[in-house]
């Protein structure tokens, strides 16, 4: 009886420690910004990789509206596939368990949508359906930046 009430004990701290454990998981590693954001606390290194991703993020979006807007569809295909899903193996899985559960849900949504402007350009050749599909994948980028920002961590 003894031995059992102690393994019962023991089985509820296991859940605790694996439930604190999916929690940090989840929530990231965060705090409140005084800009109203949440502010997602990484290292200097960990930071300046997302923001590089971030940048060529911009710099695709751009490649893709020129060669659409030039009709120029393989371009669009190629610009489109580096952006989508295909890049996301550079991404450590250190840094991943810092980011909020949502964000990365936001983040692979974005990547999907690339896929799918390659995909999309592949089957119907048509530029001005790319621009469309731009546009409202662009609506993911606004709506991460208006949520969250990368911090530096101090320590
Ligand atoms: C899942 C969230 C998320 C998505 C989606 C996202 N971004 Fe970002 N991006 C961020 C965060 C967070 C920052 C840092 C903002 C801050 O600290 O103020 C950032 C910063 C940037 C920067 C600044 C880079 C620098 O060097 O300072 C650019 C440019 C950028 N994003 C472009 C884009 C573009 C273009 C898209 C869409 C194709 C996009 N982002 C989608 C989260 C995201």
């Amino acid at each position: 009886m003894r031995n059992c009430k102690l393994s019962w004990a023991l089985v509820v701290v296991l859940l605790i420690i694996v439930a604190l454990f999916a929690y940090k998981f989840t929530v990231g590693n965060v705090q409140p910004s005084d800009d109203g954001r949440l502010a997602v606390l990484l290292s200097k290194d960990e930071r300046n990789t997302l923001l590089l991703e971030m940048r060529d993020w911009l710099q695709n979006t751009q490649s893709i509206l020129a060669a659409a807007s030039e009709k120029d569809i393989d371009t669009v295909i190629r610009i489109a596939k580096a952006s989508g899903m295909g890049a996301e193996a550079d991404v450590p899985g250190s840094l991943f368990r810092k980011l909020p559960v949502e964000m990365k849900a936001l983040g692979f949504d974005t990547r999907g949508k690339f896929d799918e402007i390659a995909a999309d350009a592949e089957k119907f050749r048509d530029g001005s359906r790319v621009i469309a599909q731009l546009s409202s994948t662009m609506k993911n980028c606004i709506a991460c930046h208006a949520t969250y920002r990368f911090v530096e961590e101090t320590r």
